[in-house]
């Protein structure tokens, strides 16, 4: 079984990497096979609109998403981690959320991505504590998800958490981590 991480904080061995780390040796302790993106070392352009995905599936931009793209389609379980930046995503990872277009294309208009459906889970890390601090980002990843028939099966949503790998400090956090990564596996058939 394969487990993708996708890490979305620029802050590497910080909050977000921290918590994927730890949901990444959950998934491992069950004896997945896991990898690990850095989204912030890859070039990734923002998506263009150019929309050649619609006569194909593939993305006319030639970049690193040429082998992020496959990776997304053969994973059977998915955990994408991000801080909070303004209530959404960080960039970087946005950019390559967006590029999923050409997935969301092969799906819904081409009709030509294989649907079995896999197991995604979001872990997000947020300085203050308020009660919407997650929502947007939340529907940006099930939406995501969706695009290339992941399903939105969990999630671990740390508040009141700032400066760099101020994590450390939370240990029933970075277990909670490790727990989602053992019970993503657990869900996947
Ligand atoms: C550009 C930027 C925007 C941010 N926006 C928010 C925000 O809207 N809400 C919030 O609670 N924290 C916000 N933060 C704080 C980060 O989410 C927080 O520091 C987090 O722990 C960073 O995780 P990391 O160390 O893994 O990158 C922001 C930080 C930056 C740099």
């Amino acid at each position: 079984m394969k487990i993708l991480g996708i890490m979305g904080s620029p802050r590497l061995k910080s909050n977000t990497d921290l918590l994927l780390d730890e949901a990444l040796r959950g998934a491992r302790s069950l004896g997945a096979e896991v990898e690990k993106i850095i989204v912030d070392k890859l070039d990734i352009t923002p998506c263009r609109e150019y929309y050649g995905c619609l006569k194909d599936g593939n993305c006319v931009i030639r970049d690193d998403m040429d082998d992020i793209y496959p990776r997304l389609v053969a994973a059977d379980g998915i955990i994408v981690a991000s801080p909070i930046f303004f209530y959404g995503l960080s960039a970087q990872l946005k950019a390559l959320v967006d590029r999923s277009q050409a997935l969301w294309a092969r799906r819904y208009v081409l009709k030509n991505l294989p649907v079995s459906v896999r197991k995604g889970a979001f872990i997000a890390v947020g300085a203050t504590r308020g009660q919407q601090l997650f929502d947007g980002s939340i529907l940006t990843i099930k939406y995501f998800f969706k695009a290339f028939a992941v399903e939105y099966a969990d999630q671990l949503l740390v508040r009141g958490v700032d400066a760099r790998g101020e994590i450390k400090q939370h240990p029933a956090e970075l277990s909670q981590a490790f727990e989602l990564g053992k019970r993503l596996v657990g869900k996947i058939p």
